[in-house]
C-alpha cells in the first residue's frame, strides 16, 4: 500500500525503506518526539519529504493530487478539531469537506454506538468531555470510510476499558471492510494485541519492524 524509499524529512525523519501493507493493522510506536506524527503527515501529503519518495499503490505520491490522495487516505490528528454545533454536525463535517454523500440518522446512530458514545446526535458537541470529543472525531473519520485510516493516538484520552472497547470495534470494522489501519499508539499493549505489524521509531529512525 505504502512504500517509503530513502525518506528524509528535514533532520526529523530518516527512513531507508519501509513497506506498509494493505488490509492490515500497522501500529507505530516510539517515544515522544521520535517522529511518529511526522510519518503520518508524510503519508497523506500534509508535508512532503525533503529527500526520497513515498509510493502509494506503486505511484509516487509526489505525483498524486493531494485532494485525491486524501479522499483515500484520511488522517485523524492527535488533537482533532471539534467544530461549533451538534454531534451530528461534527460527524458529518468530514463527509461535507470531502464532498461525499451524507448519511441518514440510522447510520449516525450506528457510528455513535461503534465509538461507544451514548449521546443524541442533536446534542451540542462543545459540552462533551475530552475523551468523548476524541471518540466523536474518530466517528467522523469512520463515517468517511476511506481505504486507509491514519490515526494519531486515537485512544490517548480514554481510560483502559473504554480504550479496549473502542479499539476492538475499530479493528473489527477494519478487518470486515478490508481497510488499512495505520495507528500511532503510546500503548505497547494495544500494539502487541492488535497490530499485524509494529513499526518502532527512535530519533527519526526505524529501529524495528516485526510480525506479531
Ligand atoms: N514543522 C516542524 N518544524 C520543526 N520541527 C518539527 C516540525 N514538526 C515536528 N517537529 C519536530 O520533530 C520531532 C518529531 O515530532 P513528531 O510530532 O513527529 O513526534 P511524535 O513522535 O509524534 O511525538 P509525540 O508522541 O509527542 O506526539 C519533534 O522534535 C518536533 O519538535
Ligand atoms: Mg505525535
Amino acid at each position: 500500500m505504502f512504500l517509503l524509499k530513502n525518506i528524509k524529512y528535514r533532520d526529523i525523519l530518516d527512513i531507508k525503506q519501509l513497506h506498509i501493507p494493505s488490509d492490515k493493522i500497522t501500529c507505530i510506536v516510539g517515544e515522544s518526539g521520535s517522529g511518529k506524527t511526522t510519518l503520518l503527515r508524510l503519508l497523506n501529503k500534509m508535508i512532503s519529504c525533503t529527500e526520497g519518495e513515498i509510493y502509494y499503490n506503486h505511484n509516487p505520491i509526489s505525483q498524486i493530487d493531494s485532494i485525491d490522495l486524501r479522499r483515500d487516505v484520511v488522517m485523524l490528528p492527535q488533537a482533532p478539531a471539534i467544530f461549533p454545533g451538534t454531534i451530528e454536525d461534527n460527524l458529518l463535517v468530514g463527509l461535507r469537506f470531502s464532498e461525499k454523500p451524507l448519511v441518514n440518522q440510522d447510520k449516525l446512530a450506528e457510528i455513535l454506538k461503534m465509538v461507544h458514545l451514548n449521546k443524541s446526535p442533536k446534542e451540542n458537541a462543545s459540552q462533551l468531555s475530552g475523551g468523548e470529543k476524541q471518540r466523536l472525531a474518530l466517528g467522523r473519520v469512520i463515517l468517511m470510510a476511506p481505504a486507509v485510516f491514519l490515526l494519531d493516538e486515537p485512544s490517548s484520552a480514554l481510560d483502559e476499558s473504554t480504550e479496549k472497547i473502542i479499539i476492538e470495534q475499530l479493528v473489527d470494522y477494519v478487518k470486515q471492510n478490508h481497510k488499512t489501519l495505520i495507528m500511532v499508539t503510546h500503548s505497547k499493549k494495544i500494539a502487541q494485541t492488535y497490530a499485524d505489524y509494529i513499526v518502532e521509531i527512535k530519533n527519526g529512525n526505524l529501529i524495528d519492524k516485526r510480525r506479531e
